[in-house]
């Protein structure tokens, strides 16, 4: 595929470019940028964020993970680009030196573009911001310290500069193994064409097939640029929310419709994954630990599923068929998923070994109605208890009808052997599992009662 973005402010046109080379190889082997580092290769360490800039605006993204044909039109910023043409530091790499934010260094270049990041779009959470990248020698104290500093400090024209350019419209030339549709019915036509192709979405999990798993993917089919993918449209019941809608994008939808849900993504991946990774990947991927699935099930969410001109809707629960196993034909693809509005009652609780960045051990989503002291209604969904994301049927049976009491709840007890034998792995064993989601339902109720369930342990 030939393709075309602006690097560091110049134009770079590439030839026949492999669907799967990684800009981090590609910076590092082929154009000599060796800023940007190389960590962990998997979207872990934050060592190789460099800073993409669309008609969406400026995002950081791991460039390990992040193949070539995924850049065509867009502006990236390399550690090389944050400093202006006459070596005038960006104020965030001066608040670094100044705060004595970097020691051996080798964690800097990242954490000075998702700094430098986050200071163009104005966002002062620097604790989510710079979750994905990780100091194993200076400590976070002088990092924190100079992102504050920093805040204040206006955005230099090098850098504000990329956001002119408009590269969206620019057409990428395919090659029989390298496709980029810019619509929807471009993909459903391709991928009729082509049913054997892997689609690459935001590619954190495709990224490591290539990188940790060395797979040789064929034909690729890249979903980023189309459009109509991307929108999130509000119906009478409830919120279309497109197969490539980023899962920075659902967060930011979820805040003020349902709390809890978009503190549940604040912990998915980090700022750089969350920035790639989208909403029908993480519902296709058929992970029985992927976040969203149990609470878009629990809310009772519709899956839009597209073959050619052919589509078809169903029930997310009933996507999910065995591990490994979905309900998707050859040629079929995620089109959107529709949450209905009525999101009140959701809550969502992650449960991992760190708070930050970390797959769940298990992932809990309720959904209850209580009328006049009594459970009315109940959709209750988890991911990591079994090989699929899965409802709680047998539970949810046993809280409908009675009254909405902590004997209730005693009494859900064999329920949960009925719906649940989790397996043990390094995240948790079976005991484990089946003890927390039931002490999240107890958690769930608390709430509803009112109590504070605050369950951070560590506080700055
Ligand atoms: C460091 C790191 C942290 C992570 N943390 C979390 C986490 O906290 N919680 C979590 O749930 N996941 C996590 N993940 C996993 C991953 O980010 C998610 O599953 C993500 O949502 C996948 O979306 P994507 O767009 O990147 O998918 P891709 O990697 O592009 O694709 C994933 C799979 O879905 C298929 N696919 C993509 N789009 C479609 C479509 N529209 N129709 C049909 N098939 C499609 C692809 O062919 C592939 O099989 C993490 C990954 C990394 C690397
Ligand atoms: S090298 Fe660790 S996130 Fe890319
Ligand atoms: S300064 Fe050494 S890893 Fe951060």
């Amino acid at each position: 595929m030939n393709i075309a973005f602006l690097l560091n402010g110049e134009s770079v046109e590439l030839a026949e470019v492999s669907p799967t080379e990684t800009l981090l190889d590609w910076l590092r082997e082929r154009r000599g940028l060796t800023g940007t580092k190389e960590g962990c290769n998997e979207g872990d360490c934050g060592a190789c964020t460099v800073m993409v800039t669309d008609e969406h605006g400026a995002r950081a993204l791991n460039a390990c993970i992040l193949f070539l044909p995924q850049l065509h039109g867009k502006a990236v910023r390399t550690v090389e680009g944050l400093s202006g043409p006459d070596g005038t530091l960006h104020p965030v790499q001066q608040a670094l030196v100044d705060c004595h934010g970097s020691q051996c260094g080798f964690c800097t270049p990242g954490f000075a573009v998702s700094m430098a990041t986050a200071h163009l779009n104005g966002d002062t959470g620097h604790k989510d911001a710079l979750a994905g990248n990780l100091c194993r020698c200076t400590g976070y104290a002088p990092i924190l310290r100079a992102a504050r500093v920093a805040e204040d400090q206006p955005v230099p024209d090098w850098i504000s500069g990329d956001q002119a350019f408009r590269g969206a419209e620019m057409a990428a030339s395919p090659s029989p193994t390298c496709h980029a549709p810019t619509t929807a019915d471009d993909l459903a036509r391709l991928y009729a064409e082509h049913p054997q192709a892997t689609l690459a979405a935001g590619a954190t999990d495709v990224g490591l097939w290539v990188t940790k798993q060395l797979r040789d993917l064929d034909t690729v089919i890249f979903l980023n640029r189309c459009a109509d993918l991307q929108g999130i449209e509000e119906t009478d019941s409830g919120y279309r929310i497109g197969a490539g809608v980023t899962m920075d994008r659902v967060r930011a939808l979820m805040k003020p419709l349902c709390p809890g849900y978009a503190e549940m993504i604040r912990r998915y991946g980090s700022t750089q994954v969350r920035n790639a990774a989208t909403i029908g990947g993480n519902i296709a991927n058929g992970s029985p630990i992927g976040d969203n699935p149990p609470a878009l099930i629990a809310a009772n969410a519709t899956l839009h599923l597209r073959q050619g001109d052919t589509r078809r809707d169903l029930p997310l629960e009933d996507f999910f068929i065995d591990y490994g196993k979905q309900d998707r034909a050859p040629g079929e693809f995620v089109e959107a998923v529709t949450i209905p509005k009525a999101l009140s009652s959701l809550r969502v609780y992650k449960l991992s070994k760190r708070f930050d960045q970390d797959i769940s051990a298990v992932c809990g989503a309720f959904n209850l109605t209580v009328t006049d002291g009594i459970v009315t209604s109940a959709r209750i969904a988890f991911g990591g208890m079994a090989g699929i994301p899965k409802r709680a049927t047998h539970v949810e049976t046993a809280l409908i009808g009675q009254p909405w009491t902590e004997d209730t709840l005693d009494a859900t007890g064999p329920a949960w052997a009925q719906d649940f034998a989790p397996m043990s792995d390094m995240r948790a064993s079976a005991d484990y599992r089946l003890t927390a989601a039931r002490n999240m339902l107890r958690r769930y109720r608390a709430e509803d009662m009112g109590q504070a369930t605050n369950v951070l342990e560590v506080r700055p």
